[in-house]
């Protein structure tokens, strides 16, 4: 890519928004972001296919939301640099009133914000360039578009791997999700070092990202991550690899090391 924009943007250092944007086949990145992120397939070669079982899921988990569960209202944290089916696409064609909220702090995904705002008249789409970390600040941004008396789902997909504190990772998760009503819903996917989904490699490669890379990362527990779902309705299939929720017809899909789930606020 061009470096006109550059700004904030350091290219002297990977970032996980465009190395993940490399994992996802997209041009959005710099020779650091393709070094670092081969350097982890090597050591996970799985996470390639954990990238696209994350947007499969989204994508799948969204059509659920705006087709069948009646969710008009979407706050997509740690959105990523926009790609194939971004939340707002996917939404709008069930739902041509969906309202998006996206949120990133990665100053990448800002300068690629306007491929992300193309939503439809009927609908809304708007970009927070906020942290994870400050939830409040987040629910007052996405006040402006959205409803938080009307049910929202909050979308927070391999982010809170990126809240170090699990306490915190949970304070964040809460506070967003007392904001919203009943009916709201949670999803969340998380990458994993437990055997259970072969996530064992994950420890050599998250030690190397944290070395290498920003912003430093972490795996999470099967229990870890349910307690992340406290309070909350855990739908069918309940806490999966993401690539085993409501995956569609045909071949079985190979289980990744990334838990996924969606839950409903009762
Ligand atoms: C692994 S990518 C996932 C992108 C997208 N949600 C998906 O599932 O394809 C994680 C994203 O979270 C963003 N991110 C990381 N830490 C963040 C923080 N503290 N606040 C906001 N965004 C953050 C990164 O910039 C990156 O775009």
């Amino acid at each position: 890519m061009t470096s006109h924009h550059t700004g904030r943007i350091r290219t002297d250092i990977a970032h996980n928004a465009r190395v993940w944007n490399h994992w996802l086949r997209g041009k959005d990145n710099y020779p650091v972001d393709r070094a670092v992120g081969d350097r982890v397939t090597s050591l996970h070669p799985g996470i390639g296919e954990v990238a696209r079982a994350d947007r499969a899921f989204l994508g799948r988990a969204v059509t659920y939301l705006a087709a069948e569960a009646g969710i008009r209202q979407f706050l997509d944290i740690g959105t990523g640099l926009p790609t194939a089916d971004n939340t707002h696409e996917v939404a709008q064609r069930a739902a041509p009133d969906a309202r998006i909220v996206y949120v990133d702090n990665d100053p990448i995904v800002l300068t690629h914000a306007r491929a992300l705002l193309t939503g439809t008249p009927q609908g809304a789409t708007e970009y927070v360039d906020a942290d994870a970390h400050d939830p409040q600040a987040i629910l007052a941004a996405a006040g402006r578009t959205l409803d938080l008396a009307r049910p929202v789902a909050v979308m927070m997909l391999g982010i809170l791997n990126f809240v170090l504190d699990t306490d915190e990772a949970r304070r964040i998760v809460r506070t967003l999700m007392a904001a919203v009503p009943s009916g709201s819903h949670l999803v969340l996917t998380h990458p994993t070092a437990d055997p259970e989904l072969g996530g064992e490699d994950n420890v050599a490669a998250m030690e190397f990202w944290n070395a290498n890379a920003t912003p430093p990362i972490t795996a999470r527990t099967r229990a870890e991550f349910t307690s992340f779902l406290e309070g909350l309705e855990v739908l069918e299939p309940g806490v999966v690899s993401c690539s085993l929720w409501r995956p569609g017809p045909g071949q079985p899909p190979p289980v990744v090391a990334q838990f996924g789930a969606v839950a409903r606020k009762p």
